[in-house]
């Protein structure tokens, strides 16, 4: 319980440590990367939202190193978490760096990190944040 006497369970939900199981990312990214004719080999990937806890490795991550990606940068906001970087992605000062950015972002700033991950896009690049 906080000061204010209610549940901690409300910043639990803003902080939105949700993990996204790894079965719907591979059965979604199979089935768009063979319709889109999409190879991931060599494609820059960012995933700008990418937590882990220590039963469960990171899944976006897990699930494009299965399909053959090999240029992935891992960033969290959270400083316990394995990724690569942790900066609040929102203020990044990237532009047009990534082939691809694929995440799951929060759900209380879900617009403002697709919109930020369009301006990290390179000309021709994708955001694939659900
Ligand atoms: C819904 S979880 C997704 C975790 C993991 N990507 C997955 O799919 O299993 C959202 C993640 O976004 C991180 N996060 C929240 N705000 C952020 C920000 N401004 N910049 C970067 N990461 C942020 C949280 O720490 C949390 O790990």
């Amino acid at each position: 319980m906080s000061s204010t006497n209610r549940s901690n369970a409300r910043d639990a939900h803003i902080a939105d440590y949700y993990k996204t199981p790894l079965k719907p990312i591979e059965d979604f990214l199979t089935k768009f990367c063979y319709e889109e004719n999409l190879k991931l080999e060599n494609k820059k990937i960012l995933d700008p939202c990418a937590w882990w806890d220590i039963n469960n490795p990171m899944s976006y991550p897990t699930v494009l190193t299965k399909l053959w990606a090999n240029n992935i940068k891992t960033n969290d906001i959270r400083e316990d978490s394995p990724a690569e970087y942790h900066q609040d992605f929102l203020s990044s000062t990237l532009q047009n760096v990534y082939d691809i950015v694929i995440t799951n972002p929060p759900f209380n700033i879900a617009q403002d990190i697709i919109e930020k991950a369009l301006q990290v896009c390179n000309r021709g690049g994708m955001s694939l944040c659900y």
